[in-house]
């Protein structure tokens, strides 16, 4: 779905916003490294979210869950890009394995926008992010 149509230039500005603005609601007192994402699904709407940390440290959720998990909830299944934001001002923000499979398992066809917070970003296909990757038709094949 992604890779098919080139997400036009105002929709990836927004997503690019959005991104950072959720980043701006991270409950983050333990790292201290707020991230925020926003996923566009494929009819055009916008679910963002933060990391969302705990006291109970293990039960943190990353930015990436939190706006899967909002819009799945919402009904909505299929994505076209997500966007990621973070205050790391020499690399690119990157998902972390867990939040990969997460998405992995939602289509691997589609772009991942890891930013910087001077504008600048690089966007990959989740398959490049998550190569020779399980998902839910392998489970088909046994
Ligand atoms: N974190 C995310 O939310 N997304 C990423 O891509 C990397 C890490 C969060 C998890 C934790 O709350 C904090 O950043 C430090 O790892």
């Amino acid at each position: 779905l992604g890779s098919r149509f080139r997400l036009p230039g105002e929709r990836l500005q927004l997503l690019l916003r959005r991104c950072r603005e959720a980043k701006a609601c991270a409950y983050c007192p333990y790292s201290r490294f707020p991230v925020g994402a926003a996923l566009l699904t494929a009819g055009g709407e916008i679910f963002s979210g933060c990391n969302v940390e705990n006291a109970c440290y293990s039960l943190g959720v990353c930015a990436e869950r939190t706006a899967i998990q909002k819009a799945i909830s919402e009904g909505h299944t299929r994505f076209r890009a997500m966007a990621i934001a973070s205050d790391m001002g020499t690399e690119f923000i990157v998902p972390c394995g867990a939040c990969r499979q997460v998405m992995r398992e939602f289509g691997k066809d589609w772009d991942v926008y890891l930013t910087k917070p001077d504008g600048t970003y690089i966007v990959k296909k989740l398959d490049e992010l998550l190569p020779l990757s399980f998902g839910p038709e392998d489970l088909k094949k046994a």
